[in-house]
């Protein structure tokens, strides 16, 4: 699938309600192209993974819309938004969430288990494993790969289906400078190669050097990007 627009209009999220209520997300207006690579930055707490879980339907907005290509989610029933987290995005998580007990490759089949259709996807599992460069790593278990090829293997798992809309939650946060900037290269080149959209909360300048744009938030509002965010000394 190719890449997916997302809109979004008085996009707001409360937690809690009266007093313990947090203000997470607050009338957040964001077009991005279909193709885009965009970096989410701000503060911790200023609603990054709130942004994404939205726009991912991982969670319901307290108000607004979210309208993913043609699609406006906010208005799905459960299930319809199940098959739109299933087809149509793939999330991308600071923390891998691989299955221990699995290979790679199947960590990377997971999301195709409920579809069926086995062989075909069996060759495109090889097809992304070769792409994120894991040749020969494929029947390795998570804890026999370093945290870099862990991600990768999870980048793969995203993409197994095909999604137009990727979503990453600090992809690169538990990595080293050096593995973190060479998993940032490989989404960078995916979306190139691929013409699928990006949407990536981090924290890591050069992500945001070498995206399209930036979208910055501060305090669940979008916000002129600080400079020294760009210089690379937030
Ligand atoms: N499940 C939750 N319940 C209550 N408050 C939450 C919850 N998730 C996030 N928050 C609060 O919402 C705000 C935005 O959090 P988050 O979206 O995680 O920001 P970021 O990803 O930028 O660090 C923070 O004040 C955070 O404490
Ligand atoms: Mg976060």
């Amino acid at each position: 699938m190719k890449g997916l627009s997302v809109n979004t209009r008085g996009l707001s999220k409360i937690y809690g309600q009266g007093r313990t209520a947090v203000r997470a997300l607050e009338d957040v207006n964001l077009k991005i192209d279909a193709g885009e690579f965009i970096a989410a930055m701000g503060p911790s707490g200023s609603g990054k993974t709130t942004l994404l879980n939205l726009v991912g339907a991982l969670d319901r907005p307290s108000a607004g819309e979210v309208r993913i290509g043609e699609v406006e989610i906010t208005e799905l029933t459960e299930r319809s938004l199940h098959l739109v987290r299933r087809h149509q995005v793939g999330f991308i998580f600071q923390a891998f969430f691989l299955v221990p007990t699995l290979s790679a490759r199947e960590n990377v089949l997971l999301p195709t288990l409920p579809v069926g259709n086995t062989t075909a996807y069996e060759r495109r599992a090889d097809e992304l494993l070769r792409l994120v460069g894991l040749n020969g790593r494929a029947h390795r278990r998570p804890s026999e790969l370093s945290a870099g090829e862990q991600q990768r293997v999870a980048i793969a798992r995203a993409l197994i289906m095909d999604p137009g809309l990727i979503l990453g939650d600090e992809p690169t946060g538990n990595l080293d400078s050096r593995t973190g900037g060479e998993v940032l290269q490989l989404l960078q080149r995916l979306s190139q190669e691929m013409g699928k959209t990006f949407l990536v909360a981090t924290h890591d300048p050069r992500i945001a050097r070498r995206s399209d744009r930036i979208v910055y938030l501060r305090d669940g509002q979008l916000s002129p990007v600080p400079t020294v965010d760009i210089t690379g000394e937030y």
